[in-house]
């Protein structure tokens, strides 16, 4: 169909057919990066909700599996967490493989319609066979009880190897709370973290909490990720993240990254609309060593407007999460796996790019910019604005740039095809402040047929958006008023989809 053409991503994960919303339940084993997410397969719109199931050996192609988890009526299973129980501390285990827990919300239909308190649990599902196959834990369940909170759910839990234990995060409401187990079937709660702290516009989902070891040192921080919606940091749906240290009960914020939140109010992980509800893989190879996270490219601003009707939303690009120093600071930053390099066939290298007025930075005809990934240096920034314009023989654009007079990096897609299917969709240009004028800037970029992902300074600013233009984007351009200097331009055509 036209749709599956204009709009079905070349290599960013969408279900086949019917609706998909946060990433659930990843976890890596015996060859295979798990992939689970909220899933309603009946229908394009969010609806009864069930994991979704997909899996890849490279986090890149991914190949859709028979449905993990049913809802039974009225039961919806919402998000959550799996882990790989090594020493089957759950006892669920049969013996021959370890066993898959999957940790999730049961969101009870009919509590909420009857206008309850208590919709929200926490549930245990397990598997026997590297989580191909599932059974709910009906002897067991809940393993948390809801305990009069009406927003209480999406449990991340991961292995706590300094303090010997499993951590869960979970998202209650405004804040986020901590619980322990030895055997993930009995929780004790620790402590909380948040109120009055980061962005609050709206309610705290999808957490996660793990131990990163500060890239290049033997230092360890601890890194909190807190999914918000409404009150992103361009509106509707958004992931701010805090750093600090935990002993093993209580979360507390490194001085100078409590300054930042002060000043900024939030620390985001990504500025774009499109990147919500990411979490991180689970059981990653140790000599691997990375922390790995994926998000849902969409918004719920609009994510069920959308202008596709057999499927709706995708993932964004799977990514790697390290923590960096700078001076005193601990910046959180984000870029995509380096398994996308496999990909890269057809290159244009320029190693200068320099002049007035418009620039040609990739022609039409030359690479497809359905599938490509960019990098390049801009050089001697001055106090101008350089916009990048991705544009097809329609007239539509998307734009984006650097705006180096007020400072900050920018995506515009008002003029970027379809877009009035929901007035929140483009009403405002996207923007990332950047701390004071820049003096150079470099940028990786990934383009598929509906998003872009913008890696500003090796991932310390992120924006990721989509679009919906009724051709595809077919050459990028570069202009500013006083002259460009692009260094090291590579273009890569991605082989995939
Ligand atoms: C976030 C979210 C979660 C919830 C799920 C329901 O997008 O609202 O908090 O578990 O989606 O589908």
């Amino acid at each position: 169909t036209t749709e599956e053409k204009m709009y079905r991503p070349n290599f960013h994960f969408t279900p086949k057919k019917g609706w998909m919303n946060d990433p659930n339940g990843m976890f890596y084993a015996n060859g295979y990066y798990h992939l689970y997410y909220q899933h309603y397969p009946e229908k394009s719109v969010w609806g009864p909700m069930h994991w979704g199931h997909a899996i890849s050996k490279d986090l890149i192609q991914w190949e859709e599996q028979p449905i993990a988890l049913y809802p039974d009526k009225d039961k919806y299973i919402f998000s959550g967490s799996a882990v790989v129980d090594t020493h089957n501390t759950s006892g669920l285990g049969t013996g021959k493989t370890a066993p898959i827990v999957a940790i999730y919300t049961l969101h009870d239909m009919t509590k909420e319609k009857e206008g309850k308190i208590d919709v929200e649990q926490q549930d245990i599902a397990y598997s026997n066979d590297n989580g191909f196959t599932w059974q709910k834990f009906e002897q067991g369940n809940p393993v948390i009880k809801n305990p009069g909170i009406r927003d209480f759910r999406d449990p991340k839990v991961n292995w706590d190897e300094t303090h010997k234990q499993w951590i869960m995060s979970l998202a209650a409401q405004d804040r986020t709370q901590f619980y322990a187990s030895k055997d993930l079937k009995n929780w004790k709660y620790l402590s909380e973290f948040g109120k009055n702290i980061g962005a609050h516009g709206g309610v705290w989902e999808c957490p996660d909490f793990f131990e990163i070891k500060v890239d290049g040192t033997n230092e360890t921080k601890w890194v909190l990720i807190q999914n918000l919606n409404p009150g992103g940091a361009n509106g509707g749906s958004g992931t701010q993240y805090f750093i600090g240290d935990f002993d093993g009960t209580t979360f507390t914020l490194d001085v100078n990254f409590a300054n930042k939140v002060e000043q900024e109010k939030a620390v985001w992980l990504d500025y774009g609309k499109d990147n919500y509800a990411g979490v991180t893989w689970n059981n990653v190879p140790a000599a691997d060593g990375r922390r790995l996270f994926i998000g849902w490219m969409s918004n719920w601003d609009y994510a069920q407007e959308v202008p596709t009707t057999a499927w709706r939303s995708s993932t964004t690009i799977a990514r790697e999460l390290q923590v960096i120093k700078k001076g005193n600071d601990y910046v959180l930053i984000n870029n995509p796996v380096k398994e996308i390099n496999k990909y890269i066939g057809k290159t244009i290298k320029v190693k200068s790019l320099k002049g007035k007025g418009k620039l040609a930075v990739a022609e039409a005809g030359k690479i497809d910019l359905t599938k490509a990934m960019l990098h390049f240096n801009i050089k001697n920034l001055k106090q101008d604005t350089y916009t990048f314009t991705l544009s097809n023989a329609n007239g539509e654009v998307v734009s984006f740039g650097i705006n180096n007079t007020d400072h900050y990096l920018f995506v515009d897609r008002l003029k970027s095809g379809k877009i009035d299917f929901s007035e929140k969709f483009a009403s405002t240009i996207t923007k990332a402040p950047l701390d004071g004028s820049q003096k150079e800037g470099t940028f990786k970029i990934i383009l598929d047929k509906t998003s872009i992902e913008i890696f500003y300074n090796n991932g310390e600013k992120v924006i990721t958006e989509i679009f919906f233009p009724n051709q595809p984007y077919t050459a990028l351009s570069v202009s500013s008023k006083n002259g460009v200097e692009l260094n090291d331009l590579e273009i890569n055509q991605l082989n995939i989809n």
